[in-house]
């Protein structure tokens, strides 16, 4: 295992996604972690994180200095290449220019490490203020380029090693190759994690945490809480109940496939509740998009609740969060980005333990370890869907008329995207039905009916999005199929934005 430890650069978590790539296990630390904790985790290396700061502004995220007495192999990038020379005695200063992108860096070191078969000459990328002047004792500069003289330092001795650029990024020429020697040649790690070492000890985990206990678990049929059932299954079996609220805005037959992969086909403990009528009625009559959002949530929260109660001893709750939601909901160095929303919001305070075995994943692992833990293909790899599910996909008052249009009309889109081989290209797509009525014809007769929006986008993280350019014949068969089969449906619209400034969803 290799540890990184956060100074807060933007790419801290890209080193620790490169390590598990070549198949070593890293995680991103906090850099206030104590040397006995260290010593503990015992890793075979450690990386130190790009950061922000400057060493010598008020408040710099630093490290124990005992650090560097461990024995252990450290790599710092960026920032924790300046805090390891100005800790070591070394020399750092502010750059008169920042030098942020593309530069030319030359090995002059044949012996380097680091830089062990690679080309003397190569490009890398550079994001930095200050900048090392003076190694310290006992290291010798292995790199160099114009405006930063002193690129990578290292100390072969103590098995330090410091490097001005960042290697975790593709605009880094061989920055990968850099940091496989860091990991293999320096460390001697190997590469033998796999997801299923992963399982392994998330069971053993999962069993003596939770003892003799109860565990339930808010089921959406997503991706991230259907792994966390799964493999919380796997450890405790019939301990865990999982609670399925079907709040009446789920997709066509969506419910039914949740239950016959997970409960009938994996065994998972699962109670359905058929909630539709009740989230109908409390919705009646409601058309603003942020009263409705509010009004899913609570209901949510209230049923879940009611069921919880019905389980005794449940002393703790498993949720999907994923290393990323972490991430976003504030670490010791990054700022909160948005506040990480689960399933409704399930608050808190509910008085569990909560259980979160996936907090150390990204969602293509989560992705991975889904398949290996035997869940469908298609349920893993399922498109993003809100937890407001069709709810706010009815622009405007949700009636059952209403609902039933968005439902069809999506299951048709659904079927054709998945027909013309492109699921699993497209973000996500999805009808909405934004509530305007307008006249067409329909054999001899007028008719005044619905117009149904397709929404369709290509996105990396939901974040940003651009709308996704479906061939003009696969729109036209969808066209087609919505108008033909679904009632009260005359005119199908496109939808050609991108976000910003849309949203992907409508409401
Ligand atoms: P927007 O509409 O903000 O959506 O561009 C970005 C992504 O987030 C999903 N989304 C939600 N997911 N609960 C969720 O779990 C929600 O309330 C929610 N609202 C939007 C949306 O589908 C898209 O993937």
């Amino acid at each position: 295992k290799i540890i990184v430890l956060d100074f807060g650069s933007q790419y801290n978590q890209l080193i620790t996604r490169r390590l598990r790539d070549f198949g070593v296990y890293s995680e991103l630390l906090s850099h206030k972690i104590t040397v006995d904790e260290i010593k503990q985790i015992n890793p075979k290396g450690i990386i130190f994180s790009g950061g922000p700061n400057s060493v010598y502004d008020e408040g710099a995220f630093k490290v124990d200095p005992e650090i560097f007495k461990l024995g252990i192999p450290i790599l710092g990038i960026c920032y924790g290449m300046q805090l390891m020379a100005y800790d070591l005695g070394g020399k750092v200063e502010n750059a008169n220019n920042s030098e942020y992108g593309r530069a030319d860096i030359e090995v002059v070191d044949d012996d380097a490490v680091l830089f062990k078969g690679l080309p003397k000459k190569q490009y890398v990328w550079m994001s930095h203020g200050d900048l090392v002047t003076q190694a310290p004792a006992g290291f010798t500069v292995t790199a160099t380029s114009k405006n930063c003289p002193i690129s990578a330092i290292a100390d072969n001795e103590r098995k330090f090693y410091g490097i001005q650029f960042h290697a975790e990024v593709r605009n880094s020429e061989y920055g990968l190759d850099i940091l496989r020697r860091f990991a293999f040649d320096v460390c001697g790690a190997k590469d033998n994690w796999t997801m299923d070492d992963f399982i392994d000890l998330q069971v053993e985990h999962i069993r003596k945490e939770v003892g003799d206990k109860k565990v339930i678990l808010g089921l959406s049929g997503g991706v991230d809480s259907s792994v966390t059932a799964v493999l919380i299954h796997k450890a405790i079996d019939d301990q865990l109940t999982c609670i399925f609220v079907d709040h009446g805005l789920l997709r066509k037959n969506e419910a039914d496939q949740v239950m016959k992969a997970l409960n009938k086909d994996l065994g998972v403990n699962i109670v359905k509740v058929d909630a539709a009528d009740r989230f109908l009625g409390k919705l009646a009559g409601v058309t603003d998009p942020e009263q409705k959002r509010k009004i899913i949530g609570k209901e949510f929260i209230e049923v879940f609740n009611e069921e919880a109660k019905k389980i005794p001893d449940a002393d703790f709750l498993a949720q999907g969060t994923l290393y990323t939601d972490v991430i976003e909901s504030g670490t010791d160095t990054a700022q909160t980005i948005k506040s990480h929303h689960n399933v409704g919001g399930l608050p808190k305070k509910l008085g569990f333990k909560l259980i979160e075995p996936l907090r150390k994943l990204f969602k293509d692992e989560t992705r991975e370890l889904g398949e290996k833990l035997g869940i469908p293909h298609e349920l893993v790899w399922r498109q993003p869907f809100p937890g407001p599910g069709l709810g706010i996909r009815v622009i405007g008052e949700i009636t059952p008329e209403k609902l039933e249009i968005v439902r069809e009309s999506d299951a048709i889109l659904r079927e054709e995207i998945k027909k013309a081989g492109l699921d699993e290209k497209i973000w996500q797509y999805f009808t909405v039905l934004p509530g305007i009525r307008s006249v067409g014809v329909m054999g001899d007769g007028r008719t005044y009916d619905y117009a149904v929006a397709i929404r369709a986008v290509t996105s990396i993280d939901g974040m940003t999005a651009d709308f996704a350019k479906i061939p003009w014949d696969v729109l036209q068969k969808i066209s087609v199929r919505i108008v033909n089969e679904v009632d009260h449906v005359n005119r199908i619209l496109y939808d050609v934005t991108s976000k910003p400034p849309s949203t992907i969803e409508y409401e």
